[in-house]
């Protein structure tokens, strides 16, 4: 069975704490869970992981390009920084990333407009809550 990468960045761990207003009240457990029952629907195993370290992000993206069919990122705030998560995605193409934003980032602040992963994305998802993760994951099943 194909196995995708569900990778989140800094903060997200605090999901359903952390500005509920922006984020929602599901934690990032829960979200997995969804994830995971994505995955027995689309005949796919979903090894979801979540680090505040960039560092760590590019270490799974490089292991993700070893063993995975693709990726389904939320990079966090590193989305908007991150020339390492750009280089990284690069370097283990073609292995297809999708990225996912639980909020709307072009709705918010303008320091939030600009991602340094959709360039380097098959496609990107945002505004739509946890449920993004499991679109994201639908985009991939087709792809892979
Ligand atoms: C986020 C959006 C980012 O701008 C922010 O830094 C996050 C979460 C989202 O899921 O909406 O940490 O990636």
């Amino acid at each position: 069975m194909a196995t995708i990468f569900v990778l989140n960045g800094p903060n997200l761990n605090m999901l359903g704490k952390r500005e509920p207003g922006i984020y929602g009240g599901k934690t990032l457990e829960s979200v997995a869970e969804d994830c995971r029952a994505a995955g027995a629907r689309l005949g796919l195993e979903v090894d979801f992981r979540q680090t505040n370290h960039e560092g760590t992000l590019v270490d799974w993206i490089q292991e993700a390009g070893e063993k995975a069919a693709g990726i389904v990122i939320n990079p966090g705030a590193y989305t908007h920084t991150s020339i390492a998560l750009h280089d990284a995605i690069r370097g283990v193409a073609p292995l297809p990333v999708a990225e996912v934003h639980l909020s709307n980032i072009h709705a918010r602040e303008p320091f939030r407009h600009k991602s340094m992963v959709s360039p380097v994305a098959v496609g990107m998802i945002c505004g739509f809550g946890p449920q993004g993760y499991v679109l994201a994951l639908e985009a991939l099943a087709a792809r892979i």
